[in-house]
């Protein structure tokens, strides 16, 4: 395979994405362009502005006028992007509780999928980019020459989850297991592999190793 243009990253919650699209991105130098942050960001203006997010039609309306923009940091405060909602940066506060909790509602209605899909599909389309989320290499981009899908233990995603929050109140990791569980259940209506997706079972690999096998296949299949 010579270096595919558009490589898509899904799988579950905490089966470590972010961390090996942002590597392999900079090994590649690639554009790193996480999909969820745009749900996020729409999640974020709709609480902002008052809507009841239990309502598909305003939230839908809103998708179509807010502009979500990813840019690379402007700030050296250990974001990986900068993420503007109508020029507004955002990037910290896509990751309060209160997105946390209504993120998973707002990406389940159609009209909100197509628009944040059709947007997806305009950055995707110019190539050299590493795409991750839930559904980026079944809808979003299908034609990308290289899916991959991330797959980790309940177990294993849920002690990685304790550690990244280590600097904060600790977490018992029963609970963090189970509201995994039910990230899982609610993202369940677009988590799955597409068919010629390479599986990549994480579990006890470093993302450096993941990176190194990840190139290796690119190679391998050239
Ligand atoms: O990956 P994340 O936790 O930032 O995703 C936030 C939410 O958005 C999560 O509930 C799944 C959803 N999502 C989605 O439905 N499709 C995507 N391509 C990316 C995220």
């Amino acid at each position: 395979m010579s270096q595919p243009l558009v490589i898509t990253i899904d799988g579950p919650a905490g089966a470590g994405k972010s961390t090996l699209g942002a590597l392999l991105a900079e090994r590649l130098g690639y554009l790193y362009f996480d999909t969820g942050v745009m749900y996020r960001a729409l999640t974020l203006v709709a609480l902002r502005v008052g809507l009841d997010l239990a309502q598909a039609e305003p939230v839908e309306a809103l998708a179509q006028q807010v502009e979500i923009e990813v840019v690379p940091p402007t700030q050296a405060d250990g974001r990986q992007y900068t993420v503007l909602t109508d020029g507004q940066d955002v990037t910290w506060d896509i990751r309060s509780p209160e997105v946390e909790r209504g993120v998973s509602l707002v990406a389940r209605y159609p009209g909100v999928r197509r628009e944040l899909i059709r947007q997806q599909q305009q950055i995707g389309q110019r190539g050299h980019v590493v795409m991750v989320g839930r559904d980026a290499g079944t809808v979003v981009m299908p034609d990308a020459p290289l899916k991959i899908y991330l797959e980790a233990s309940l177990d294993e995603r849920a002690r990685r989850r304790t550690q990244e929050h280590s600097g904060g109140a600790a977490q018992p990791l029963d609970l963090v297991r189970s509201a995994i569980a039910r990230r899982d259940d609610l993202d369940a209506h677009v988590l799955r592999p597409a068919a010629d997706a390479v599986l990549l079972q994480n579990d006890g690999l470093s993302p450096e190793a993941e990176v190194a096998w990840i190139m290796d296949y690119i190679t391998r299949h050239g």
